[in-house]
């Protein structure tokens, strides 16, 4: 699209990703609308799940989740846009 009005290219983004995603934390199956960019952890907390913390810098892994199958650290992440729901799977990892 050579010449295309900014305005236009931003607002066709805001229709195929919108601001707000649905988030749903497995396997507590709990959902709670998210902002894009809002940190992964904020967003479980206000869902009422809990995810384990350590350094809070991404470093020791212990808020280590799945996010649509790829491990990210909880506290470092922020919510991706999407057009769909995205699932957040927990780990129990007992050495925690
Ligand atoms: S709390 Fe250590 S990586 Fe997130």
């Amino acid at each position: 699209m050579r010449n295309a009005d900014p305005i236009a290219l931003i607002a066709l983004h805001l229709l195929r990703f919108p601001m707000t995603v649905t988030l749903r934390f497995l396997p507590d199956d709990k959902t709670v609308q998210a902002e894009v960019g809002e940190p992964l952890l904020e967003a479980a907390k206000r869902a009422g799940v809990s995810i384990p913390t350590g350094c809070m810098q991404g470093s020791c892994h212990a808020c280590e989740v799945e996010l649509d199958g790829e491990e990210v650290c909880s506290c470092i992440t922020g919510v991706p846009p999407s057009d769909t729901e995205i699932k957040v799977e927990l780990y129990s990892d007992p050495t925690w």
